[in-house]
């Protein structure tokens, strides 16, 4: 993110805040992880390959990342890279209970698999989520954006330690994408605390990671970026 906190411009470009050490950095903290997750929003906007990739920027064929896409009523595009380039078919759709049988079709002859998980208000019960991704036998996930996904999985503490990259940039102007989107606190008391936090420099950039205290039902993976 900029230093004022956000992961795109107004036009909603991307790439790249962050420099290429911290691109490594985020490929190695990828490795340590069975999972990644984004939301559609993300899909849509970047069109992401969610892999581990060496520095020369081809994919780890060693690596193996599920990948997870939040997708509540079916907006992903059916050309995206995650859906396409599934060869190892760890490609899974988070989506609601009415998702579109002929998307799920389409999903199929990709080899792709849909998770149906029940709504919180309108959109992905991410608890329920967990859980069931959880019974697949993975245990550890890395939230990766965009602001309204890491925002849903913050408020309901389902986090145990962030990392945060920051740019010493600035884009200014309101927050149309914010790190961490959502309502946003109200009161002091609603403040979300980071504990014990550590702070280094990576390349030109800066990478600040963090504890945080988590639902009570959930397992906690123990210090995921213990090797960061
Ligand atoms: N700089 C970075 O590191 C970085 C990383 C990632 C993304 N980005 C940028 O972030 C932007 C996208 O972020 P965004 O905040 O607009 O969207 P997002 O968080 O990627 O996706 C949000 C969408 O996910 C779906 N979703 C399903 N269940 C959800 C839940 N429980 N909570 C929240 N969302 C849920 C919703 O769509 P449905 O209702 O249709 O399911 C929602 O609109 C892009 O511009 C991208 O480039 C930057």
């Amino acid at each position: 993110m900029s230093l004022d906190g956000k992961i795109a411009t107004r036009t909603g470009h991307s790439k790249w805040v962050t420099g290429a050490s911290a691109r490594e950095r985020v490929m190695e903290i990828r490795r340590q992880h069975q999972a990644i997750l984004v939301g559609v929003n993300t899909v849509i906007a970047d069109d992401p390959s969610l892999t581990v990739r060496t520095p020369e920027g081809a994919d780890d064929p060693d690596a193996r990342l599920h990948r997870f896409i939040l997708d509540t009523g079916g907006r992903i595009p059916v050309t995206s890279r995650v859906l396409v380039r599934n060869d190892d078919g760890l490609t899974t759709i988070v989506g609601g209970p009415d998702y579109p049988g002929s998307l799920e079709k389409d999903l199929q002859s990709l080899g792709v698999s849909l998770l149906r998980v029940p709504l919180r208000g309108s959109r992905i019960d991410l608890a329920a989520a967990a859980r069931m991704i959880t019974g697949m036998g993975i245990a550890s996930v890395l939230v990766e954006g965009g602001g309204q996904v890491a925002a849903s999985f913050l408020e309901q503490r389902l986090i145990s330690s962030i990392c945060f990259f920051y740019a010493p940039k600035v884009v200014g102007g309101p927050s149309l994408f914010p790190a961490v989107g959502g309502t946003g606190a109200q009161s002091a008391e609603e403040l979300l605390p980071v504990r014990k936090w550590h702070f280094d420099t990576v390349g030109d950039d800066m990478m600040l990671t963090g504890a945080l205290p988590v639902d009570s039902g959930l397992t906690v993976h123990p210090n995921p970026f213990a090797a960061v």
